[in-house]
């Protein structure tokens, strides 16, 4: 058996081949199966990304067409997800809630689960093209709204918010919404991809990965950091408290929200995006004040660190909040949408899985009890404290 070493929470160790996401962290580049993050955000769509994951390659004209077509006929929501999405739980998670639609969804489709040109993972499609659906139709619900139907002459982004705001947005900002979900479409091997690749190695069913992938982008190590870049805006109030709000929080070893990754030891390129829209939308908004006190958290931060030695840069976060709170998306479908967005990515590591597969069987170093006798329980004392439950 070959030599094992123990790397904690698996830093460091490659556990796949994958030729879909390029991260060059010290000079900023991100790229899908190729293509630079710049040119898919100037010139692509979610579903021609979306495809672009899947199929391995960018589609032609009549390619992306049909895609298209089969993508947004997918949207239409089954009677039972909507009764799902009424009855859920108010107190729920919208995340718990995608998480259940996923799984529900994967008992609609007889699954045939292998890697092929007629893989049905690849013609089902709904377990990409029903997320933004399901976020916006919670949202209807929630504020006592009536179902509406998916519209099939607009982008992903576009419907989305039509859906959430009864009402077609500008071009801007559907082209923006649709940026948004391209940018946050696939990330490399994270937690979630990780947990997402872990089912498929079993030959469990996409849905049921994909199910497991949201679930580990819940926790607030992961996802969520957009939402708490707004808190600390909230925090900070104006620009004015910048310098003071900085100095108590570092003086802390507090975090600033939305600065520094793992991966990235420059600006992270799809935060060099997220700012301009942010700006774009700002002032075609008329209203630039969440930029500017972001734009001056970034420079006063940088200057302190950049003082001691080490610079650290906005990532995708520190941006992407205040440009969804400028398209009137509510905090707590932040994260969801960057679930959904990541459907696509999810869905192209799982079958790439199951392309050359092998199921996931790492081991845990082993620091428990040696081997010792039962003993029955009458002969166990009574401890002075029970045990907490
Ligand atoms: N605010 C303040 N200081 C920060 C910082 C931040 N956002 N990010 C890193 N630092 C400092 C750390 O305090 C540490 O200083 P030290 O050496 O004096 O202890 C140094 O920079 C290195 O930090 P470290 O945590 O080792 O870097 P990392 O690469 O492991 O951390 C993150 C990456 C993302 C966990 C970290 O930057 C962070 O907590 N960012 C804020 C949360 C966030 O935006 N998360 C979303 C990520 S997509």
């Amino acid at each position: 058996m070959a030599e094992t070493t123990y790397a904690k929470g698996l830093e460091g160790v490659i556990a796949a081949e994958s030729e879909i996401c390029q991260i060059d962290g010290a000079n900023g580049k991100l790229y899908y199966r190729g293509y630079s993050i710049e040119e898919l955000a100037e010139h692509s769509s979610f579903e021609e990304t979306t495809y672009l994951l899947l199929y391995e390659k960018l589609p032609s004209r009549r390619e992306l067409e049909e895609f298209r077509r089969r993508m947004r006929e997918s949207r239409q929501l089954p009677a039972a997800v909507r009764d799902m999405i009424r009855e859920f739980p108010r107190a729920g998670s919208p995340m718990e809630l995608l998480q259940s639609v996923v799984a529900y969804l994967s008992s609609t489709v007889e699954h045939q689960i292998e890697h092929s040109a007629t893989c049905n993972c690849r013609r089902t499609l709904h377990q990409i093209a029903q997320m933004p659906v399901v976020l916006a139709t919670y949202q209807r619900f929630k504020e006592g709204e009536l179902y509406l139907q998916s519209r099939p002459d607009l982008s992903d982004g576009a419907n989305f918010l039509y859906l959430l705001r009864g009402e077609e947005p500008s071009d801007e900002e559907g082209r923006i919404m649709d940026t948004c979900l391209v940018l946050h479409a696939e990330h490399g091997f994270n937690a979630s991809t990780f947990t997402g690749r872990v089912v498929a190695s079993t030959y469990s069913t996409c849905y049921c990965s994909i199910s497991a992938a949201i679930g580990a982008l819940a926790g607030f190590l992961h996802g969520g950091a957009n939402e708490r870049v707004l808190k600390m805006l909230d925090e900070i109030g104006s620009k004015d408290n910048v310098d003071s709000w900085l100095d108590k929080t570092l003086s802390a070893r507090g975090r600033v929200m939305g600065m520094g990754h793992r991966v990235y030891q420059a600006k992270d390129p799809r935060a060099i995006i997220m700012e301009r829209m942010l700006l774009d939308l700002s002032q075609e908004k008329g209203d630039t004040r969440l930029y500017d006190l972001l734009k001056q958290i970034e420079e006063s931060f940088r200057a302190r660190m950049e003082e001691k030695g080490k610079p650290i840069y906005p990532n995708v976060d520190f941006f992407s909040g205040s440009v969804y709170t400028l398209l009137g998306v509510p905090r707590y479908l932040f994260t969801p949408l960057f679930a959904a967005a990541r459907s696509a990515g999810w869905l192209a590591h799982i079958l790439e899985q199951r392309k050359d597969n092998r199921l996931f069987r790492p081991k845990a170093h082993f620091i428990g009890p040696e081997p010792r006798a039962y003993a029955p329980l009458e002969e166990r004392p009574e401890p002075a404290e029970p045990a907490v439950v």
